[in-house]
């Protein structure tokens, strides 16, 4: 009763309902919670300690960003989610919280592809800067342990690199991304590859304009840590995925490197297991595997990351669905 009332007294306050409604589009940090709400910076840390305190949301340090987010179990979650239910998006003020905060994710969104379109040509020196690629894509085969796969889709596929390594494991395979000049550079590299069973096409990651269950292998090779939303994205990935189908998520551990998020757009330094597997249990896949490829002694100062490669596969009967015991993701970095 007792953390009843403490809960409720912590969510009973215009601005604090306020910051509830918008955690339940997605997690934010501190700042984008001040440009969203109009209020000092002091003054929404206040209203967010005492919901953190009260188990209604998660606080989640990550170098020097925190990220906040509705606590997804326990009791908070319960509380957190039956106040959601009663909110109306057509009250005037939370309306106008909506468009700002629209507002505030377009930027982010604009400079992401921005940055994107500007890299292009240079991406695949980019991407090596921070992967010993050759060991990665060995042990993404490795992961898929020869399968032959029917249809493969490819996530956030930029130049198509995946689509290459994959290419002669699958009958037909598609690449989707938001960037037109990566889709470009794509076509030109499966072209001169000679895969013309594998194509690209513009598409929103969080939005796939595909049937349920349709591809029985999918990669998302370096794409969550830009994301705002990456579990949105897996549980939308899980969604096109065949029931038995494999999904590879290569990505990297948590890390510090700081300057990722200022010079190439990153959001996300990296992601925990306990994290990943508890996204990726939750959007309905079993036989969850992770594997770390640390970085040589040699190349620790290039910057290279330890790059981890989870894997999963869709659960393929109505008696796979049962609910994920107990687990809690813990979210440190
Ligand atoms: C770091 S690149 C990785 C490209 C490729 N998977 C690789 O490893 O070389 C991330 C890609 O995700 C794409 N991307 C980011 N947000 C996206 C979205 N919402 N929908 C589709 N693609 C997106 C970017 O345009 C970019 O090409």
């Amino acid at each position: 009763m007792e953390q009843l009332v403490t809960a409720l007294r912590a969510i009973g306050e215009p601005t604090r309902l306020r910051i509830l409604s918008l955690l339940a589009r997605g997690e934010l940090t501190v700042s984008e919670l001040v440009n969203v709400l109009g209020q000092s910076q002091p003054r929404v840390s206040r209203h967010i300690k005492l919901l953190a305190s009260a188990g209604i949301i998660e606080r989640l340090p990550e170098g020097t960003w925190v990220f906040y987010r509705l606590a997804d179990h326990g009791r908070g979650q319960k509380i957190a989610q039956s106040v959601i239910a009663l909110l109306s998006d057509d009250d005037r003020v939370m309306a106008r919280d909506l468009e700002r905060l629209d507002a505030v994710k377009h930027a982010r969104t604009n400079a992401a592809n921005a940055y994107f379109a500007e890299v292009a040509k240079d991406w695949a020196q980019i991407r090596s800067l921070h992967l010993s690629e050759g060991s990665v894509e060995t042990a993404l085969c490795e992961a898929a342990r020869g399968r032959q796969f029917k249809s493969m889709l490819d996530i956030g596929t930029g130049t198509g690199r995946m689509l290459e390594v994959f290419g002669n494991q699958t009958e037909r395979a598609l690449g989707i991304d938001l960037s037109h000049e990566m889709l470009n550079l794509a076509r030109l590299n499966l072209e001169k590859a000679g895969l013309s069973h594998c194509s690209v096409r513009h598409s929103d990651l969080y939005n796939l304009p595909f049937e349920d269950g349709r591809f029985d292998l999918i990669c998302i090779h370096q794409v969550l840590h830009y994301l705002d939303e990456p579990r949105t994205a897996l549980s939308e990935a899980v969604r096109v995925s065949a029931p038995g189908g494999l999904i590879a998520i290569v990505d990297f551990a948590p890390h510090q490197l700081e300057f990722l998020r200022e010079q190439h757009a990153h959001r996300r330094l990296g992601f925990t297991d306990t994290e990943m597997e508890y996204w990726m249990r939750e959007a309905g896949l079993n036989n969850v595997t992770h594997l770390a490829l640390r970085p040589d002694i040699q190349d620790a100062e290039a910057n290279h990351l330890t790059v981890k490669i989870w894997t999963g596969e869709r659960m393929s009967t109505e008696t796979d669905l049962k609910p994920t015991p107990e687990l809690t993701p813990e979210h440190t970095s």
